[in-house]
């Protein structure tokens, strides 16, 4: 099969290199000349274990091979793949303006019978409207479809490679029997739906996912103040079939690319039904304030923050990338920067380059600093905040940051460290809804 991946950021690049894998033969596409001059040599523009040498294996066999030039890319493929970004619209919306560019900057080449599939994570109902982009384009006839991404970053080669399902939205046998065939090789379930349900699945999956993380927090605030342990808690309702004992860490509230914006558009879809009162804003607003929450208690603890130099381990929003989207620290680290601390910071991948875009004035002034190395990190903070859950950070020895001569806070915001040992090592600890 001939396979063309438009959008080459995250969804999009490991789509292109694991279909390539299979031994088809995949163009990704993108207009950014700069991200095309990169993958054509192998190289990552972002930090995805295993992408880059699944990219070096699959261009070395000729399996894969990316262009700016969509009359390259899809006058020869059977399969199109939108794999562009859906930004969120300041009302809490989705924006499909480069999903219907792609749909008309494609039309022009698309060969006939020509299948097109949103991968782009878009509202039910957005099949026909890109449908009208493309014919107003076209007379070629082509078919549409949905097919819905539920990969995780930092394991989504893997992911891809072993999903728990396929979900195909598509609109006739046909399509379904193609999507059916692509995807064989990965043995996993193939849900087929209709292409609304299966947009609408996505939704659902992120929502349902962020509400659980929104519920066991609310769970672990009650913890902490009632006697409760938290984890103790999610270990005793975990037995329990229905409920299960995984994906609920409590924490700084759900973070990344995907969760905020899909809580927050399915917010928006029930608000322009005229409802306005409805789970998803809750869920939202529940998660938005947590940080500020957080930071109003360990401020108590520390005396405030005022000319108080604080430890920042962790930047980015979870362990394995570099992606700083909605990452606590880029709440954390601004709110303690305005009540005056000082701050140093350490992230495994995130250094001051990647962080530049979303930390540059702060690391201009100088309230912010990031050291390269662990090594670098001083032993003199009031607090440390252990942000994300690298293994590097959880595996570490503490003692390494205590200064006999003063109290320190460990404010370990996803409970990962033992309290016992923290505490040996002189720190004060807090965990989130622990007892310790
Ligand atoms: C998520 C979905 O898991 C994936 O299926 C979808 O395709 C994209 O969105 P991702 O954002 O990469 O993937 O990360 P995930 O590991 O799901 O974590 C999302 C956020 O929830 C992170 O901020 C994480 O720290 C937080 N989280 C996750 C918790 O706070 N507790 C948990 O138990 C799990």
């Amino acid at each position: 099969m001939t396979i063309a991946v438009i959008g080459t950021g995250f969804v999009g690049v490991v789509t292109a290199a694991v279909y390539a894998s299979f031994g088809h033969k995949v163009f990704g596409l993108d207009i950014d000349q700069k991200k095309i001059n990169k993958l054509k040599k192998s190289q990552v523009p972002f930090h995805e274990p295993q992408l880059e040498d699944l990219l070096k294996e699959t261009q070395k066999k000729n399996h894969l091979s990316f262009t700016t030039s969509y009359q390259e890319a899809i006058q020869s493929a059977d399969l199109i793949i939108v794999a562009v970004g859906t930004p969120s619209t300041i009302d809490g919306g989705v924006d499909l303006k480069y999903v219907f560019a792609c749909a008309e900057s494609l039309a022009p080449y698309l060969k006939s019978e020509a299948v097109v599939v949103v991968k782009s994570t878009v509202p039910p109902g957005t099949l026909d409207l890109v449908r009208d982009k493309i014919k107003s384009r076209t007379k070629t006839k082509f078919n549409l479809a949905s097919l819905p991404e539920f990969l995780r970053e930092g394991s989504a080669v893997n992911d891809t490679l072993h999903p728990d399902r396929i979900v195909i939205g598509a609109e006739n046998q046909t399509t379904f029997e193609l999507l059916g065939e692509l995807h064989a090789p990965l043995k996993a379930p193939i849900v087929r739906v209709r292409p609304e349900s299966a947009q609408m699945a996505k939704y659902a999956a992120n929502a349902y996912l962020a509400m659980r993380i929104t519920f066991i927090n609310q769970v672990a605030d009650i913890c902490e103040k009632s006697g409760a342990d938290i984890e103790e808690v999610i270990s005793a309702i975990g037995y329990d079939k229905r409920i299960g004992a995984h994906y609920w860490y409590p924490g700084p509230g759900y973070g990344g690319s995907c969760f905020p914006k899909d809580v927050k558009e399915l917010a928006h879809f029930f608000k322009q039904m005229g409802k306005t009162d409805n789970l998803f804003v809750k869920i939202n607003q529940l998660n938005s304030h947590r940080i500020n929450l957080l930071l109003t208690d360990y401020g108590r603890k520390v005396g405030g923050f005022k000319d108080k130099q604080i430890l920042v381990l962790g930047l980015s929003f979870k362990p394995n990338t570099d992606d700083l989207r909605e990452a606590p620290s880029t709440k954390f680290i601004p709110q303690l920067i305005k009540l005056r601390a000082q701050i140093i910071a350490f992230d495994p991948v995130v250094k001051q380059k990647t962080a530049q875009a979303v930390f540059g004035q702060y690391l201009e002034s100088g309230s912010l600093i990031i050291e390269d190395e662990l090594d670098d990190l001083t032993n003199s903070a009031d607090a440390i905040f252990l942000l994300t859950e690298w293994s590097e950070l959880i595996s570490l020895d503490y003692s390494r940051f205590r200064n006999g001569t003063k109290p320190q806070w460990l404010f370990d915001i996803r409970n990962r460290l033992n309290p016992v040992q923290v505490r040996k090592w002189g720190f004060k600890y807090q965990g989130i809804g622990r007892q310790g």
